[in-house]
């Protein structure tokens, strides 16, 4: 029997991980640890929420008491941290929220599992990144390694950094057992739809324009997000202490040409016209500080952990796309209120 601490398990990735941890593993209980920001829902758990081997607590892993007290009951084993907050724009138009959660949040979990593992033997705190700490690849036939120096660029990478960077400092000081995983842009259900794959879906199927920003040659290596799940545990249970692992799809697209797949996919889906969904395509002012291209090399995971990508790109854009078709009412729930908001303030000025 093992407790773990899933922290940001209502958000896109957090809750694919959730969901094959509490239905992979019947002798783990999982604690689901969520502030429910506008990208936490619990719809996204429905399948799973009465599970005996699962529990959702509403808080902020910047709460320290809180955190503290969710230890002293259930005595983790380990904790899998993905609570963030993730979208780059939003970074750029309000950093501070970054700060809180990407970095003091992350502090917050560190202090109170090392004041609570005093005994770390059979311990685990993984803490998932991203790619973007390294920065961008302006070489087309460079690729991120484990050993690439750190190099952010927007207000969320620069957080996310840090908080790697205050990870392996507490395994080096406090010999708090760590694992980090960097992993290149995901897709699939469940994703919010600010992010650009189901921003397209949803723009196309209202007719509403296909923002890109610049020339839409930037690049982005994607991965189908239950192939980072599986990552993950895979990670969790085989991953050596004090290591870093890159993950990522082998699967580099640029923008402009992603874009046009989604839509000729929408147009069969949709049964329109071909052509009709490419026409939405609009050229908008650039994001500030796009990084132009991200690029994982995941040999050290496919040679020590066994793991690869096993959807590809076609099947996971598929169902990708039938997911947001068959989920109209989740979709339309977003689709609403504060995202309206931010929809304006970032696209029609
Ligand atoms: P998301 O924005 O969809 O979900 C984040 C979740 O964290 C939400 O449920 C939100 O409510 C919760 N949260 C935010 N602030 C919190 C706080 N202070 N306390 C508790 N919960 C809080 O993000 P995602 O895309 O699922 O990303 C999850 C993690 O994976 C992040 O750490 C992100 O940096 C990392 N990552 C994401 C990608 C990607 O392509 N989406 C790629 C690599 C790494
Ligand atoms: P995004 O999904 O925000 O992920 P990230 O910035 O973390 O890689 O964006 C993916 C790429 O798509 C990125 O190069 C920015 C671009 N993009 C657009 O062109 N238009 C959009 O409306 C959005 C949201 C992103």
């Amino acid at each position: 029997m093992k407790n773990i601490l899933i922290t940001g398990g209502a958000g896109f990735i957090g809750s694919h991980v959730v969901r094959l941890f509490v239905n992979k593993y019947e002798d783990y209980f999982v604690v689901n640890l969520d502030k429910l920001t506008y990208a936490g829902n619990l719809e996204n758990l429905k399948d799973i929420e009465d599970a005996d081997n699962y529990s959702f607590v509403k808080g902020d892993i910047c709460d320290e008491k809180l955190v503290d007290e969710l230890f002293t009951k259930y005595e983790f084993d380990g904790v899998i941290h993905l609570a963030a907050e993730s979208h780059v724009d939003r970074s750029i138009l309000n950093p501070m929220e970054f700060i809180n959660t990407n970095i003091i949040g992350t502090v917050t979990l560190l202090n109170v599992a090392k004041n609570h593992w005093t005994d770390t033997k059979g311990k685990l705190f993984y803490h998932i990144s991203t790619d973007e700490v390294y920065g961008s690849l302006e070489n087309l036939t460079d690729f991120f390694l484990e050993s690439t120096s750190y190099d952010p660029k927007s207000p969320y990478s620069a957080a996310k950094a840090s908080s790697d960077h205050f990870v392996r400092a507490y395994n080096n000081t406090f010999g708090l057992p760590i694992v980090i995983s960097n992993c290149s842009n995901n897709y699939g259900p469940n994703q919010f739809p600010e992010k650009l794959l189901p921003l397209v879906i949803s723009n196309i199927k209202n007719n509403k324009t296909i923002p890109i920003y610049g020339k839409g040659e930037n690049i982005r290596d994607w991965l189908y997000v239950v192939d980072h799940a599986r990552a993950i545990d895979k990670i969790f249970h085989r991953g050596k202490i004090g290591e870093t692992y890159n993950i990522g799809g082998s699967n580099e697209w640029r923008n402009i040409d992603l874009v046009r797949v989604l839509c000729k996919i929408m147009d069969e889906k949709l049964e329109r016209e071909s052509g009709q969904s490419e026409k939405l395509i609009s050229f908008v002012k650039d994001r500030a500080g796009h990084d132009l291209r991200y690029a994982i090399d995941s040999s050290k995971i496919q040679k020590e952990i066994n793991w690869r990508p096993s959807v590809k790109f076609e099947e996971g854009l598929r169902l990708t796309v039938d997911w947001y078709l068959h989920n109209e009412k989740w979709l339309n729930n977003i689709l609403s209120g504060d995202y309206q908001q931010y929809y304006s303030e970032q696209y029609e000025n």
